[in-house]
């Protein structure tokens, strides 16, 4: 159901992600009806005037958990309030993740999270589904999802030992199915085994509050995981997709794995572009908790820079938030032990700014390199591009009207999210969204939010995105090795 008003934006410059002109977008039955100059359009349309703004895709976030429930207990975002947030925000698609637990049917847990997400949800959403075991009822489930759930992509945790986590050997047929059914595997990439050694040891020293999150899993756990896992989907010809990408460590091994040809994309998010891991040695222990999410955020203060040119220089591809949002007498239940702390952070609400402080305003990356990090390329790879990602015509009319010279303070006290902390606090961002239009509809409009739950829609993605599997499949086609043609061997054998 759209609303088949017609709106007519006018003045605007248009940015998509490899030009931007000054041109005016009409909008009618929630798609983008035209682009251009002096449209014809009907008589008492509504005439937005984006004079002096930007006029730009809504942002697709690529990585949330609405409503997870986790380390025994339940973020707090739930769809309706979390994607009624990244309205607020200017981000008008989240992708959320299944995660069925060991042993259980990803066709159910999927049907599930469908039921859970469909009546509530403001914003349109699609579902990456995570592998946490192995056998053939995974296997045939994969097809199916991808066959006809709309499913795509598929998350391996190589973290959460005994919880989430697969083997090198379960990795392996994992990914070599994402490359049958033609779906991107995804990575939590740490080293689940190394992360419980390292915590057994903290805890032994005395260690136990949130710094001790950070020092039982430094860098280079992410680094050897991150690498693993691109050898092993190498060894397969199986597009990769490390999701959160928080080091420099681990983003060089994703960078130079791109150099060498690797299809393998990094997504970095709000939090370690905008943020840096000093703060789980804060005084407060409520303050340096709220951080802890994994893989951590790096004390190096000079990570979110890093990864900001890295992203910007197309190293990193996509921006996501891992937003899986624990309220602080939540995270209290590891007030003794920084082990039981749940993981995870906000971010749906703030993405699209933070990346326009320290990408945009910074002079780090343009404004198309921005519309390329905060939607068209997740539309690309995820394969609902031309759909989303993109102001043309027959787009779905997902559009925010952007005001690169507002600027906005951000603040737990005036957030929509359920949270009671933003771990972006206090932080001035340039540039705000002035209106969002989701699939048509206003429903942000100069800080009021008009979202309706149930609005969004479902996007089925269908699988072999030519983004994605034209260079995998032409590999296949060429690069396959060949045995030598030769005489047999006639001399003598060794009798043992
Ligand atoms: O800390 C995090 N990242 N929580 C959510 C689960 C995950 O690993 O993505
Ligand atoms: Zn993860
Ligand atoms: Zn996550």
């Amino acid at each position: 159901m759209a609303e088949s008003t017609g709106i007519l934006i006018t003045g605007g410059k248009v940015v998509n992600e490899e030009s931007s002109a000054f041109n005016d977008v009409y909008i009618e039955n929630g798609k983008i009806v035209d682009v251009g100059q002096n449209l014809h359009v009907p008589e008492g349309v509504r005439v937005i005037d984006a004079t002096g703004k930007l006029v730009i895709p809504g942002g697709i976030d690529t990585h949330t958990h609405m409503e997870l429930a986790f380390m025994g207990t339940k973020a707090v975002d739930d769809f309706y309030i979390g994607t009624k947030a990244a309205l607020a925000g200017g981000t008008t698609m989240i992708m959320d993740f299944v995660i069925p637990h060991k042993g259980k049917s990803l066709l159910e847990a999927y049907d599930r999270w469908r039921e859970t997400a469909d009546s509530k949800v403001c914003c349109d959403y699609s579902l990456h589904v995570a592998v946490t075991w192995w056998n053939d009822q995974v296997k045939n489930e994969m097809e199916i999802l991808a066959k006809e759930r709309g499913v795509n992509s598929f998350k391996m945790f190589m973290a959460y030992k005994d919880m989430l986590m697969l083997q090198d050997s379960e990795l392996y047929a994992a990914f070599s199915r994402c490359k049958t059914i033609g779906a991107i595997a995804q990575v939590h990439a740490e080293n689940g085994d190394l992360i419980a050694e390292g915590a057994k040891k903290m805890l032994s020293m005395g260690i136990t509050g949130p710094e001790g999150h950070e020092l039982c899993r430094p860098e280079e756990v992410e680094a050897e995981a991150t690498q693993r896992a691109i050898t092993i989907a190498s060894a397969v010809n199986c597009p990769l997709y490390v999701v959160h990408v928080m080091s420099k460590s681990a983003a060089k091994v994703v960078s130079d794995a791109r150099r060498n040809g690797r299809v393998v994309f990094g997504e970095p998010i709000a939090a370690g572009l905008g943020t840096d891991g000093t703060h789980y040695w804060h005084k407060d222990w409520a303050h340096a908790a709220s951080f802890v999410m994994g893989p951590p955020l790096r004390p190096d203060p000079s990570t979110p820079g890093y990864l900001m040119d890295l992203l910007a220089n197309d190293d990193l591809s996509v921006t996501g938030t891992d937003n899986c949002t624990f309220s602080v007498c939540q995270k209290a239940l590891g007030k003794d032990d920084f082990t039981k702390i749940p993981n995870g952070v906000n971010g749906v609400e703030d993405r699209m700014s933070v990346i326009w402080e320290k990408g945009v305003h910074s002079g780090k990356m343009d404004e198309n390199r921005f519309v390329a990090v905060t939607s068209s390329n997740a539309a690309k790879i995820f394969n609902f591009y031309p759909q989303k990602g993109r102001i043309a015509k027959n787009s779905d009319a997902d559009v925010v009207i952007w005001d690169p010279k507002l600027s906005r303070r951000i603040s737990a006290k005036t957030h929509h999210q359920a949270v009671d902390y933003n771990i972006f606090e206090g932080m001035e961002c340039h540039g705000v969204t002035v209106i969002t239009i989701c699939r048509g509809k206003v429903v942000y409009e100069d800080g009021n939010l008009k979202a309706t739950p149930g609005w969004g829609r479902f996007i089925h993605r269908e699988p072999f995105s030519d983004f994605v599997y034209q260079r995998v499949n032409q590999r296949d086609q060429v690069g396959q090795p060949t045995a030598v043609i030769r005489q047999p061997y006639e001399g003598k054998v060794i009798s043992l």
